[in-house]
């Protein structure tokens, strides 16, 4: 069931989209376990570790089989990720400033990464998003090596001002992201250092990597548990 309750609280609140078929990986990824922890709850677990809430935009055939330790609201996807994020910020609260918008299937992306995005919107950008340098040499399939000092490859979460988000979506466009649509909007898109390790969950052979970096990730974090 669809949960469109708004919760009065002003601030920052972070939309994660879980509403996605993992097509290419074989399933719902968003199910699957990284460090002992449900991709899409880890997600929401570290996105609510920095922001005032979290809206958590699922398909109802999974909604019965996530959990959380913490509280999200929680609402319908789309057919498409453009459509889920619209739902999402519907039940966003109106008085919300600043907007993330965060692919579940990202569950490395760490507190620090959500605090410079958010920084870089409060510092007045319309929208800021991570961007991490490219590492491989880039070959257009129409010939020729693409110069990669010019290029940067595009993360989540995407932080946004409330108000250029909700006008940005207002006419239901699609897009690969969200910035992208800002950008159409006519709004200047600020980049913020992302993180290499902050990786996209896509084949069954991300999400081992994902195991392994999550695990290295809280082991740092709190040393006494490693190993356990
Ligand atoms: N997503 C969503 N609603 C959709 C499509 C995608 O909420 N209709 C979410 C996914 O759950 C994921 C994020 O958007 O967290 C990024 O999408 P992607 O990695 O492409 O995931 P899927 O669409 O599930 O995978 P695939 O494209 O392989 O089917
Ligand atoms: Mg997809």
């Amino acid at each position: 069931m669809a949960d469109h309750t708004k919760i009065p609280l002003g601030g920052t609140w972070c939309v994660v989209v879980a509403a996605g078929s993992g097509r290419r990986f074989g399933g719902p990824k968003q199910l699957e376990l990284v460090d002992d922890e449900m991709v899409v709850a880890r997600s929401v677990r570290i996105a609510a570790s920095v922001c005032d809430g979290v809206v958590l935009v699922l398909t109802p055939e999974i909604m019965g089989d996530v959990h959380f330790d913490r509280a999200a609201v929680t609402t319908s996807g789309g057919a498409t990720r453009s459509a889920s994020v619209r739902n999402g910020l519907a039940s966003v609260p109106d008085d919300a400033q600043v907007v993330l918008v965060h692919d579940a299937a990202r569950p490395l992306a760490s507190p620090a990464l959500f605090e410079r995005v958010i920084e870089a919107v409060r510092q007045g950008a319309a929208a800021a998003v991570p961007a991490v340098s490219v590492v491989d040499t880039i070959r257009s399939v129409d010939g020729g090596v693409v110069d990669r000092d010019r290029l940067r490859a595009v993360q989540t979460p995407q932080g946004f001002d409330a108000a250029v988000l909700r006008a940005a979506h207002a006419s239901g466009p699609e897009g690969t992201d969200d910035a992208g649509l800002v950008e159409a909007a006519g709004h200047r898109v600020v980049l913020v250092e992302g993180e290499p390790t902050n990786l996209k969950i896509t084949s069954p052979h991300d999400l081992a990597v994902a195991d392994l970096l999550a695990r290295l990730a809280d082991d740092a974090a709190d040393p006494a548990d490693s190993g356990s």
